[in-house]
């Protein structure tokens, strides 16, 4: 009953993760776009206003007719309209579903018993929680620090794009030694979101709210709190495709078991951020091809580099077993009756959690949805299967030790 309840919060949860997140994207998208498509004023009139740039559009049976103003209106209207809740719901809504679906069972999503490094290897499961959140918490230091002291007036903002680019790789590094695959690819997508959210927060918001109050005060506002909400939207707007990409490669787990999968998803992020570029330039009229098209490239580099291959299937297979309780039996091919044993092999260590009513504590459902209850169901998932227990991802956790000869078993499972 309990696993039912907590089911159903991930659902909510993840119902209004995902709302949010798509009204501030949307949110977000839309003001680059408008910032880019603005047009100088016709009329004379605005022109001696202060307007800088106009668009007009036509939507939903409307016309809509915005203006920027170079430096600030006139007088300004009481009724401004502010952005931030989407982005503060976001986060919020996200790091719930973190706390639900991780945090609350780190052993099994945390943990990666498979890393190179010893120390993350034996973490307990709240340590695994600590390491986390500081993950999440440093991530932001590291990249505000950066922001500070490499363009603090906005004048090497290309430097520091190029900092954030080779961060974003040594953080794809360190949470794929860190933690257990699918955690790691959700928590570098978490850093870049939570610098995304922690820019709103911390330096949009605030420098808007100073300007608003300079104005109010008829006081001209500092320049440099506009500049810089600019360059973090700026910043804002290049993660918004890789986090999105991230947060869905997590239920593909071909990504994320892959020996080379910070490789993997840092070429995720760098084509995310090529064809954002595309859309901002198209915005103020350049149409740039080469841009889709060489995040296109990177994204074949990522097919190629992940493709199954029989020898890194072995590895995987080999290295997560090693890790289940030394089991290094060399693999053995089974001679005898391959499709019933590999279906044994299925009820021995699989239908635990992959059942209709799974025994399993802590599953309500078969997760994923992936039922594996008669041979018929086996056969009909007997790619995925083979995908996954190659890999090494399932048995989750090796939580049922299945050992390297089983894996080869299935592998070589042909009906
Ligand atoms: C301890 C419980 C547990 C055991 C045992 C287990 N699984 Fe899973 N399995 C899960 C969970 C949880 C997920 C969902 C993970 C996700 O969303 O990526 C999953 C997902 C899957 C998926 C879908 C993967 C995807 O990319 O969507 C397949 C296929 C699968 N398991 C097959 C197996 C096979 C085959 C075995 C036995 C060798 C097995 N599982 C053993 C818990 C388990």
């Amino acid at each position: 009953m309990e696993a039912y309840f907590l089911d159903f919060a991930n659902l909510l949860l993840r119902w209004l993760h995902v709302i949010a997140a798509v009204a501030w994207i949307g949110e977000s998208i839309y003001f680059v776009m408008l910032d880019n498509g603005l047009r100088p004023p016709k009329a004379a009139e605005d022109q001696r206003k202060g307007v800088f740039g106009e668009m007009w559009a036509v939507h939903g049976g409307g016309f809509y007719h915005n203006q920027k103003y170079a430096s600030a209106p006139e007088k300004l209207p009481e009724d401004l309209h502010w952005s931030f809740w989407k982005a503060y719901t976001t986060w919020l809504s996200g790091f719930g579903l973190f706390v639900l679906l991780y945090m609350a069972n780190p052993g099994f999503y945390l943990v990666n018993p498979g890393s190179d490094w010893a120390w993350a290897a034996n973490l307990t499961g709240w340590q695994a929680n600590v390491v986390a959140l500081l993950f999440l918490l440093g991530g932001w230091v590291v990249y505000n620090e950066m922001c500070k002291r490499i363009s603090p007036n906005m004048e090497r903002d290309g430097l520091l794009s190029l900092a954030v680019a080779v961060m974003m790789v040594v953080v794809a590094y360190l949470s794929t030694q860190i933690f257990a695959g699918r955690a790691a690819f959700l928590l570098t997508g978490a850093v870049m979101a939570t610098a995304m959210s922690a820019n709103v927060f911390f330096w949009i918001i605030p420098g808007q709210r100073r300007m608003v109050k300079a104005m109010k005060a008829g006081e001209t506002p500092n320049p440099i709190d506009g500049k810089r909400g600019k360059q973090r939207s700026v910043h804002n707007t290049y993660f918004t495709l890789p986090v999105v990409l991230l947060m869905l490669s997590n239920h593909y787990s071909f990504t994320y078991t892959h020996e080379l999968s910070w490789v993997i998803m840092s070429l995720f992020i760098f084509a995310g951020a090529l064809i954002r570029q595309f859309f901002v330039l198209m915005h103020a009229g350049q149409i740039k091809p080469a841009y889709p098209a060489s995040g296109a490239v990177l994204i074949l580099v990522a097919v190629w580099i992940g493709a199954p291959t029989a020898g890194n299937a072995t590895a995987a297979a080999t290295a997560s077993s090693e890790t289940a309780g030394g089991e290094t039996a060399p693999a053995q091919v089974a001679q005898a009756e391959p499709e019933s044993r590999a279906q044994t092999i299925i009820e021995q260590r699989c239908v635990q959690c992959h059942a209709q009513n799974p025994s399993h504590a802590g599953f309500s459902a078969a997760p994923a949805g992936v039922i594996l209850d008669t041979p018929e169901q086996m056969l009909r998932q007997i790619d995925q299967i083979k995908q996954v227990v190659a890999s090494g991802y399932m048995p989750l956790g090796n939580i049922t030790q299945m050992t390297d000869e089983e894996r080869a078993e299935i592998a070589a499972w042909s009906p």
